[in-house]
C-alpha cells in the first residue's frame, strides 16, 4: 500500500516466536535494550513489537478502549512505547480482526475506530494484524484456484476477510499518524491477490515452527492450486516451497511476510539457520526476529548481524529472488537455485541444499546469464557468507567472465546455503 511506509521490508523483533503468552514490560524493554547494546538496531532492526496476550480480560466498561494486563503491564503501554523511542526504536502492537485473539483476549473487530485512535494516543507505529475468531467472516480457502482468474477475488465470500482488514487500515489512515499495517491472515481468500493494496506486509502461509524440513498436517501448501488449509507449525523448506510461487505478489510498502524468524531458538543448526535467514532476506520477507536477544549465542548474533544479507533484503529496488529451478538429490531434499536483480545491475544467487546429504552442485554460468549481467562483462563474485574484513561485499572470490561456472568451488552441506553477489566490474 502507498502510505509511504515499509518501501523496504521491516526489520525488527516480536516476542510471540520465543515467549508467547509469557510476556510482561520487563520482556519487551530487555528485548528492546539489547537491540541497542548488541548493535543490532544500528544495522537496520528498528521495530520492537509486543504480539498476543498483552491485554487485559477486557476493554474498559465505559469508554470501550482496550486495556492492557494491569499486571504484566503494569506501567501501561504509553509509558512502554515512550522508552522504547527514547531508545531510537519504533513501537509495534499487535490485534485481531475478529472477536478474539487467536489466545482469546479481545479482538478489534467492531472497535477498530476506537482501537486505532487509542494506538495512535499510545505512540504505536506498527500494528499486527491477527485472524482468528473471525466469525466465518472469511472465504471458503477449499474453493478450487486458478492464478489466471481474478473472479474469484471479486466473490462474496473473498471480499469479507478483505472488508475486515480494510476496516483497520481505513481506521489506521483516519488517526493520521504513520502506522506500519501488517496483516497476518495466512493468506486466507488467496490474500496474496489484494493484500499488497490495504497492507505494507501480509502473512501467506501457517506459523512457522523452529524446524527445517517437514510440516504439521495443517500446513499443505505446496502451490497455488492445492493450497487448501492454513494452519500451524510449517517448517523453513515448506515455507520456502510455498513463497517461490507467492512472491511474485510482493512490492515495495505491500510485501509477502514468511513469518518472524526462528534463528536462535535452538532447534534447528548453524546451517539450517543460515538458510532460514538468507532465503527470508532474498525474498524481501520482513526480518522480524524471534529469540531472546538478552541470551544469544555467537553463532546467532553472528547470522542476524550479516550486513550483506540485510543488505540484499533492504535493497532498493525492492525485488524478491525467484527460483530458477530445484532439482532433487535425494528423498526429501534437493538443490535449490535462486536469483535476484539488486541495484547497479548486480545480481544475487543462493544455492540450497535441503537434502539430508552433502553435494557438489554445477551452476552454469547460462542460468545466471538472464539477470542483468552479460556474458561479455566481467563480474566480481562476493560470498555473502565468509567474512572478509577489507571487503565490500563478503569475502571476493574472484573475476568471473564467460566461461564462468561455479561448479568446482560449489561444495554443500545438507541443509547448507550459499549466497553470492554478483557485481559487474565497471559499477566497482
Ligand atoms: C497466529 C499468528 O499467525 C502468530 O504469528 C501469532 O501472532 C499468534 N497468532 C498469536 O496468538
Amino acid at each position: 500500500v502507498d502510505n509511504g511506509l515499509a518501501r523496504t521490508p521491516p526489520l525488527g523483533w516480536n516476542s510471540w516466536n520465543r515467549f508467547q503468552c509469557d510476556i510482561s514490560e520487563e520482556t519487551i524493554l530487555s528485548a528492546a535494550n539489547s537491540l541497542v547494546s548488541t548493535g543490532l538496531k544500528d544495522i537496520g532492526y528498528e521495530y520492537v513489537i509486543i504480539d498476543d496476550c498483552w491485554h487485559a480480560d477486557s476493554r474498559d466498561p465505559e469508554t470501550n478502549e482496550p486495556l492492557p494486563n494491569p499486571d504484566t503491564f503494569p506501567s501501561g503501554i504509553k509509558s512502554l512505547s515512550d522508552q522504547i523511542h527514547s531508545l531510537g526504536l519504533k513501537f509495534g502492537i499487535y490485534s485481531d480482526a475478529g472477536l478474539y485473539t487467536c489466545a482469546r483476549r479481545f479482538g478489534s473487530l467492531g472497535y477498530e475506530e476506537i482501537d486505532a485512535k487509542t494506538y495512535a494516543s499510545w505512540g504505536v507505529d506498527y500494528l499486527k494484524y491477527d485472524n482468528c475468531f473471525n466469525e466465518g467472516l472469511s472465504g471458503n480457502t477449499s474453493i478450487s484456484y486458478s492464478r489466471y482468474t481474478v473472479v474469484t477475488m471479486l466473490a462474496p465470500k473473498y471480499r469479507l476477510t478483505l472488508e475486515r482488514y480494510e476496516k483497520m487500515a481505513k481506521a489506521l489512515n483516519a488517526t493520521g499518524r504513520p502506522i506500519v499495517y501488517a496483516m497476518c491472515n495466512w493468506g486466507e481468500d488467496h490474500s496474496w491477490t489484494w493484500a499488497g493494496e490495504l497492507a505494507n506486509s501480509w502473512r501467506m502461509s501457517g506459523d512457522i515452527g523452529d524446524l527445517f524440513t517437514g510440516y504439521h498436517p495443517w500446513c499443505p501448501c505446496t502451490s497455488l492450486e492445492n493450497c487448501t488449509n492454513f494452519g500451524a507449525r510449517c517448517s523453513v523448506t515448506r515455507i520456502l516451497d510455498w513463497a517461490a510461487d507467492i512472491v511474485p505478489y510482493s512490492d515495495p510498502g505491500g510485501w509477502a511476510d514468511l513469518d518472524m524468524l526462528e534463528v536462535g531458538n535452538g532447534n534447528m543448526t548453524k546451517d539450517e539457520y543460515i538458510t532460514h535467514f538468507s532465503m527470508w532476506a532474498l525474498v524481501k520477507s520482513p526480518l522480524i526476529l524471534g529469540n531472546d536477544l538478552a541470551n544469544m549465542s555467537k553463532d546467532t548474533l553472528e547470522i542476524i548481524s550479516n550486513k550483506e544479507i540485510l543488505a540484499v533484503n533492504q535493497d532498493p529496488l525492492g525485488i524478491a529472488a525467484s527460483r530458477v529451478w530445484q532439482v532433487s538429490v535425494e528423498e526429501g531434499g534437493d538443490i535449490q537455485l535462486w536469483i535476484g536483480p539488486l541495484e547497479h545491475g548486480a545480481t544475487v544467487v543462493a544455492v540450497v541444499n535441503t537434502s539430508p546429504t552433502n553435494a557438489t552442485v554445477s551452476v552454469p554460468w547460462t542460468d545466471i546469464l538472464p539477470y542483468e549481467l552479460t556474458s561479455e562483462q566481467p563480474v566480481h563474485v562476493f560470498d555473502l557468507w565468509q567474512r572478509a574484513d577489507d571487503a565490500q561485499w563478503g569475502l571476493y572470490l574472484g573475476s568471473l567472465g564467460s566461461s564462468f561456472s561455479f561448479s568446482s568451488t560449489m561444495k554443500l552441506r545438507s541443509h547448507e546455503t550459499k549466497v553470492y553477489r554478483l557485481v559487474p566490474q565497471a559499477s566497482h
